[in-house]
């Protein structure tokens, strides 16, 4: 099973790019020829989505009435101090919970330091912002609250504007039975649950690694081969989400000391977490500073465009070189990890 092998390859460590690189060429399954019937066969247990519901926080159980109470609060505006914007005025649903902005647009009407990312699978997720400086959704959740640039909500004004509102109230004493007042820790585990319930929905890349062989059509068959293949893109997008949950730098030319910057993160290194690959056809602009337009200049990026220095990661292909049908190709495998479905629904996938 290639698994095993790719995860040791994800070992931040400069011992094993050598040994990586061996993998790459030896170990996985070689690119895949377009007219084999199972190509999907060696790669099937790492890329299968789970069963059953989204993982949940042992201090908050996801319930249906959770989940439903902070989907509304979620586009709830009271939660903001001028009373404008909410969750979804980032997040949008019909564009995967992004924002289509190179960089997140502020109160005072400037960009933010970076760019909206998508909401989909982080029930899976280990770290929160781009940097991984949340340990939790219940942590991340009250952050945007208060921060004065994002929604600059104060928690007395928004505890005294929902509890004015009887039929709100009545759903929080429905989702927390027992609670006398609503209270900020029913807020954000409420919005936490919403966000743990946003699932990306099956693509027919789902179907072709269920053993659709019709699924995907030779150029994207071709494009998956470069992907975990020649391209190297498998060593730290794995999974059926698409992320090794790891923080890298992929060489982008942006200020942000990213990782670098969080107490207890990874000092000096400008690294990023990798994001899910899922839904990217609603989700451009790409990478945490917004900087490439679209899945062709991602491609670009990685073919020989990144900047050169020390602490890019150990197993990015330094070396990678790509003519136009093989960049064609990776396009049009990406693009099947998104959804045909048009707008974008999340699939709430709540527990039974
Ligand atoms: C002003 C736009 C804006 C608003 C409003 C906003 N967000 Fe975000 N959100 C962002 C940006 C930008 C980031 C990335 C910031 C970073 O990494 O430093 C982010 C990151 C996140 C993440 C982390 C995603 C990941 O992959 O780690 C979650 C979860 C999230 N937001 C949920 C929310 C929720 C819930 C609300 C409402 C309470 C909210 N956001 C309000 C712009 C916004
Ligand atoms: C060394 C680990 C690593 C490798 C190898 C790698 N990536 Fe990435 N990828 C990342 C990280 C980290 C980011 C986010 C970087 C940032 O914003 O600073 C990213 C971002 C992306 C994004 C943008 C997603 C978004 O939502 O903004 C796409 C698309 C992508 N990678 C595709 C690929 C492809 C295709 C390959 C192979 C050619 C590849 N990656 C190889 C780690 C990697």
């Amino acid at each position: 099973m290639p698994r095993g092998h790719v995860i040791l390859c994800s070992v931040n460590q400069r011992a094993v790019a050598g040994l990586c690189l061996s993998l790459l060429v030896g170990i996985l399954p070689s690119p895949v020829p377009a007219q084999n019937p199972d190509v999907a066969g060696p790669w099937r247990q790492m890329f299968r989505r789970p069963e059953g519901p989204p993982p949940a926080a042992a201090e908050n159980p996801l319930t249906p009435d959770k989940i439903a109470l902070g989907a509304r609060l979620f586009s709830d505006v009271r939660l903001s101090g001028n009373g404008e914007r909410a969750c979804a005025s980032c997040h949008e649903p019909a564009r995967a919970f992004t924002d289509g902005r190179r960089r997140a647009l502020g109160l005072a009407g400037t960009s933010l330091r970076r760019n909206t990312p998508s909401l989909f699978n982080l029930a899976w997720g280990k770290h929160f912002f781009w940097d991984g400086r949340a340990p939790s959704l219940e942590m991340q959740v009250g952050m945007p609250i208060v921060e004065p640039q994002e929604m600059g909500g104060d928690w007395p004004t928004i505890l005294r504007r929902l509890e004015a509102d009887g039929e709100l109230v009545r759903q929080f004493h429905e989702a927390f039975p027992g609670h006398a007042a609503i209270s900020r820790e029913q807020v954000v585990q409420a919005v936490a649950s919403y966000v743990r319930s946003l699932v990306s929905p099956p693509t027919r890349f789902d179907a072709w690694i269920e053993g659709d062989g019709d699924a995907l059509r030779p150029a994207e068959v071709r494009g998956f081969g470069l992907f975990v293949g020649k391209a190297g893109c498998v060593l730290c997008h794995v999974g059926w989400r698409f992320t090794d949950d790891r923080f890298h730098d992929i060489g982008l030319a942006s200020p942000d000391a990213g990782r670098g910057a969080v107490p207890g993160g990874m000092p000096g290194l400008a690294a990023f977490k990798t994001p899910g690959l899922r839904e990217l056809e609603l989700t451009a602009p790409y990478m945490h500073d917004g900087s490439l337009a679209n899945l062709a200049a991602v491609i670009n990026h990685y073919a020989g465009r990144f900047v050169r220095r020390p602490s890019l990661a150990p197993h990015l292909n330094r070396r990678l070189r790509l003519v136009a049908q093989e960049k064609a190709d990776l396009v049009a495998f990406l693009r099947t990890l998104s959804s045909r479905a048009r707008p974008a629904h999340a699939n709430r996938a709540g527990p039974n």
